[in-house]
């Protein structure tokens, strides 16, 4: 019998972009190409960082994974489906697998919370009262907030309120998290125990995370792959698991890589270093 085995075919991408492109119109008449060509696999489960300076296109790259913005030119695939075929409500009903968190939460001022996370619900009228209740719950349990459920969002900090946004992204069940500059309005021991959360769900839930962010450390605690956005493209994109044994292409790759070398090297006796120089934003 041959011991010889076909090496295992590579898994289907979660999330498949296809020399997407999209171009805006400016208001004196020229066009302004903010995502151009763009090609990018995300796996089933990974935790995928869009980093790049302001205005690369990071934003308008993400919103293209579920279509808030709707390609120019290539294609969008969503576990197998692409989206740019589908009906209007066919695309409502797969967005329902694509949840989304935003800098400024977003949340509905005059609801509590509660109210907020039972919305994507109820927008739907598939679930009972009973079914409602226990999903909110729940979801508040995972972001650690099930105390706050009738406060308004008036009443929370910042970073309570961005664990409402995620608590109210996953009701529906998604897939995919989509996260835009999630914790650039928070502190930053604020922004550790966020992520910290996020990552949970990553693991214990198996979401897939694709997060927009400017600042290194975000991408050091909390993402496995990174590609790096200039001017609409991707010049780069790698594993942070190790430093790369060449230097990267990018500025933004290098500077990810001494992040990642500082990690690798023991902290000498003394004082911690300090990640202040890395924690500046890229803006
Ligand atoms: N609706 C729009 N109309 C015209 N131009 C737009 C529109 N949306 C985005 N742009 C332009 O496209 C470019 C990319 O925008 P995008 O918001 O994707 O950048 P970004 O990388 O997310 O930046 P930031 O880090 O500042 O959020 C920018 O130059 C922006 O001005
Ligand atoms: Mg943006």
């Amino acid at each position: 019998m041959s011991t010889t085995r076909s090496p295992s075919p590579e898994p289907t991408p979660l999330i498949r972009l296809e020399s997407v492109s999209k171009a805006f119109a400016l208001p004196d008449g020229t066009r302004f190409d903010a995502v151009r060509e763009v090609s990018l696999d995300i796996a089933e489960g990974d935790a995928f960082g869009l980093v790049g300076r302001s205005g690369a296109g990071k934003s308008t790259l993400l919103r293209l994974i579920n279509l808030l913005e709707r390609p120019d030119a290539g294609r969008v695939q969503v576990a197998g489906r692409d989206l740019t075929g589908l009906s209007r409500r066919e695309l409502r009903d797969v967005r329902q697998g694509i949840g989304m968190i935003f800098q400024q939460f977003n949340l509905l001022q005059n609801a509590t919370v509660f109210d907020n996370v039972a919305f994507a619900l109820r927008i739907h009228g598939r679930h009972s009262r009973s079914e409602i209740d226990r999903r909110v719950h729940e979801c508040l349990e995972w972001v650690g907030l099930p105390d706050k459920i009738h406060s308004y969002p008036a009443q929370l900090s910042g970073g309570q309120k961005q664990r409402v946004a995620i608590a109210r992204a996953l009701a529906p069940g998604p897939k995919v998290l989509l996260c835009d500059e999630p914790t650039s309005a928070l502190d930053s021991e604020t922004t550790r125990s966020l992520l910290q959360t996020l990552g949970d769900i990553r693991r214990q839930l198996g979401v897939t995370i694709v997060i927009v962010t400017h600042e290194l450390p975000v991408v050091e605690q909390l993402c496995r792959r990174v590609a790096i956005l200039e001017q609409g493209q991707v010049v780069e994109q790698f594993d942070l698991d190790r430093p790369a044994e060449l230097p990267r292409q990018s500025a933004l790759g290098r500077e990810i890589d001494e992040l990642l070398r500082r990690r690798e090297t023991p902290s000498p006796p003394g004082p911690t270093p300090s990640l202040h120089a890395a924690e500046r934003r890229y803006a």
